[in-house]
């Protein structure tokens, strides 16, 4: 686990202002800090990556750099997950990208629910690293369903679960299911979750929030 909510930094300050009642009504403000901490969690993503060698010619001469050399798919989990892609996009500029959509369904509106996977269009993700993005991870449930999900496409060299808040129930979840050689990076991290799988005190719903 990377959690990078620790400590004093800029991060905090997109995070509070994402969980404040009244800052939070700004759908555009809201979009926007979740796009800046999606910048933030690249730029931290990316020391982690693999690097080689490569000469830059330049107008005066050549440069010896060492660059990141993975093939990155970006795959976000609708619809919350969009303006956390967009940040991450923003500087893995190169990336190939996919999405799926994932809901919790309540039946009859009872607390429990059943996270449905019904779209999934990704490129290959055979010996690439994959970044699953997803603001929230409350239950994991939904993490877990996506997982299964992609299956059909092909195993990953490596996998990097991006969201912005977590519950700590759902990240042990998410421990337990996902490969040991996961990856999670998470800009805040609460103690709980209410019956209906909603993280306490969290933020409220980045999905509506964000869209409506
Ligand atoms: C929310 C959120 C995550 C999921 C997390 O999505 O955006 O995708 O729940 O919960 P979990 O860890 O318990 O599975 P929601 O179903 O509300 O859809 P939305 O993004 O379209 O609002």
């Amino acid at each position: 686990i990377h959690y990078l909510g620790e400590g004093n930094s800029l991060l905090n300050q997109f995070v509070a202002e994402l969980r404040d009642v009244d800052i939070q009504k700004d759908a555009m403000r809201f979009r926007k800090n979740i796009e800046r901490i999606g910048e933030i969690l690249s730029y931290e993503l990316s020391k982690t990556l693999e690097y080689g060698p490569k000469t830059i010619i330049t107008p005066l001469g050549t440069k010896e750099m060492t660059l990141p050399q993975n093939e990155l798919v970006l795959c976000s989990i609708l619809r919350a997950g969009f303006p956390l892609h967009q940040g991450m996009l923003n500087y893995f500029d190169k990336a190939e990208n996919g999405f799926i959509s994932a809901f919790r369904h309540h039946p009859n509106d009872a607390d429990d629910f059943e996270v449905l996977v019904e779209y999934f269009a990704t490129p290959s993700l055979k010996d690439k690293t994959l970044v699953l993005i997803d603001p929230m991870l409350a239950t994991g449930r939904t993490l877990e369903n996506v997982l299964k999900a992609l299956k059909d496409y092909g195993t990953p060299k490596q996998i990097h679960l991006v969201s912005v808040i977590g519950s700590k129930e759902g990240i042990a979840h998410v421990e337990k299911v996902f490969p040991k050689n996961t990856h999670l990076w998470i800009s805040a991290i609460d103690e709980a979750l209410n019956s209906r799988g909603y993280i306490l005190p969290g933020l409220g719903d980045a999905g509506d929030l964000s869209y409506g």
